[in-house]
């Protein structure tokens, strides 16, 4: 999705509450663009490694599967790099081009020894072949929920397809609480960690909905010029259906670990083997 220029009402952007008022009072000055394209691409960057509890429950599993790693919608390389810091050889496979190249940017500067282990590969995780197996196949960051219903079938095929004997599947999703049927809109200030801006990260999310938006706006817009709003709307993927269709697909599930952190809903790491 391209960036486009907003009405100052911010009419038509889909975005309510506090995210629809931010982009109100910054009015024609607003730049709407997605959190993974061309001007998304290196916000996402800039804060995508404000969560540390995710890799270290990644890497503390990863520890005991051996073997090399496909790291599913590696995106610029959040969960990418931790894996080549452990000594494992990676493929870092993304659908964006503006997120692999972000990648590709990192890697450059990045030493040989890590360099020389890892392979990115611009595809889409529902439909690739990659003519090899590996020891564990990671979908982080609860990325399963960008894929809609029909397109995940694809996923656990090729999953199947490019595991070892043995291997695992590890993905984490979101927990959600089905005593929680009320409206949810959250703010975070989120440090960018390269630009050493701040942002507003506005989630909002009715629990009984199938999807969750994301807006990220500059804490601290300056006073004149366009402004990026970006923001992307995630479907939401409750841990127990997750189950379900793995099962169905054909993997058991060998582990279910809470990830603390991340606010009022958690996300859970599930370890699954093909059968
Ligand atoms: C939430 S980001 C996670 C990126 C990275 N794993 C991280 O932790 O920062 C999700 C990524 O999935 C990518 N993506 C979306 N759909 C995809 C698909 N069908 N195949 C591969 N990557 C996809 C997006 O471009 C984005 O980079």
């Amino acid at each position: 999705m391209g960036a486009m220029l907003l009405s100052p009402a911010a009419a038509g952007t889909g975005l309510t509450g506090r995210a629809a008022e931010a982009v109100a009072e910054l009015g024609d000055r607003a730049v709407l663009c997605d959190l993974y394209d061309e001007a998304g691409a290196p916000v996402y960057h800039d804060i995508a490694g404000t969560t540390p509890h995710e890799v270290r429950e990644l890497l503390s599993t990863l520890r005991r599967i051996p073997g090399p790693v496909l790291d599913l919608a590696a995106g610029s390389g959040r969960l990418t790099f931790p894996f080549l810091a452990l000594g494992r050889e990676v493929t870092a496979l993304e659908l964006s081009g503006h997120m692999i190249g972000l990648l590709r940017e990192r890697l450059a500067a990045t030493p040989a020894s890590l360099r020389g282990r890892c392979t990115p590969v611009q595809a889409d995780m529902s439909d690739f072949s990659l003519g090899r197996r590996f020891g564990a196949v990671v979908l982080g960051t609860t990325s399963i929920s960008l894929l809609p219903p029909e397109a995940r079938p694809g996923l656990y095929r090729c999953v199947r397809e490019h595991l070892a004997p043995g291997g695992r599947f590890l993905l984490t999703t979101v927990e959600v609480d089905a005593a929680d049927d009320g409206s949810d809109e959250s703010e975070i200030l989120a440090p960018g960690e390269i630009t050493g801006r701040s942002y507003r990260m506005i989630e909002q999310w009715t629990s009984g909905n199938s999807s969750r938006t994301v807006t990220v706006i500059p804490a601290d817009p300056p006073a004149e010029g366009p402004v990026h709003v970006a923001t992307t709307t995630i479907g939401v993927m409750p841990a127990p259906l997750l189950v379900a269709e793995l099962e169905a697909a054909g993997f058991a599930i060998r582990s279910t670990t809470p990830i603390p952190g991340g606010g009022r809903h958690h996300d859970v790491l599930l370890e699954a083997e093909a059968l």
